[in-house]
């Protein structure tokens, strides 16, 4: 399963890079207002910030909703970087607009996923990835992971290529749980793929270890 780093923050994605664990990254409107970048030029820059440290695929999202509108975004988009993968919002005219992509060799990221149905649909339309959010399924106290579940078996019956970038964790057992079920992907906060490192039985042995060779 690949790991991609959930934010727009400069230092989370170097500090992740360091790891040497990092396979890409995602953003979004939220994650790039969070980081107080303002203006198209700003944004882009911070794009191609992003894209010069992780030099592997960073979804950028688009802002229009209308065909038109995604196609003319997603052509500047990957000016900016070859590493650039368009965002797409799982709706018709997203659809559409992932289809034109896809038939002129565009990376595509179909987001806000949030059914299996929605799922095939963005696989038909050739989404190099899809995003189901699996946190904000549970927030509504339904089961994010059993979404997982269904479009990873849907996906390997039908032989789709569409890969399956499980986003919108809230934990370290989220990520465990989309490597055993199924996804290609995890795309998760620094906190979270940090978060894997932490068992007490290991800081209890090491200290153990320690104080043993301190007493030789
Ligand atoms: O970036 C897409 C997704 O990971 C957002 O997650 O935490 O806003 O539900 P979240």
């Amino acid at each position: 399963m690949k790991f991609f780093v959930d934010t727009a923050n400069l230092s989370q994605i170097i500090e992740a890079k360091e790891l040497g664990i990092l396979d890409g990254a995602t953003t979004n409107p939220s994650l790039m207002a969070k980081e107080g970048v303002k203006g198209k030029n700003n944004i882009f820059k911070h794009y191609a910030a992003i894209c010069d440290i992780v030099q592997n695929d960073v979804s950028a999202e688009v802002i229009s909703t209308d065909f038109e509108g995604m196609i003319k975004e997603a052509e500047e988009l990957v000016s900016i970087s070859e590493h650039i993968v368009v965002k797409i919002p799982m709706i018709k005219d997203g659809i559409k607009a992932i289809r034109h992509l896809s038939d002129r060799g565009i990376k595509t990221n179909c987001t806000l996923v949030f059914s299996t149905g929605q799922a095939i649909l963005a696989a038909k339309a050739g989404a190099t990835y899809l995003s189901p959010f699996i946190g904000r399924i549970n927030d509504i106290t339904w089961d994010g992971i059993e979404l997982i579940k269904e479009i990873a078996e849907v996906y390997s019956i039908q032989l789709y290529d569409t890969e399956i970038l499980a986003a919108s964790i809230r934990s370290p057992r989220q990520i465990v749980e989309c490597a055993k079920y199924g996804a290609d992907v995890v795309t998760s906060p620094l906190k979270s793929i940090l978060g894997l490192l932490n068992h007490p039985l290991t800081d209890i042995g090491l200290e153990k270890f320690l104080d043993d060779h301190r007493n030789m």
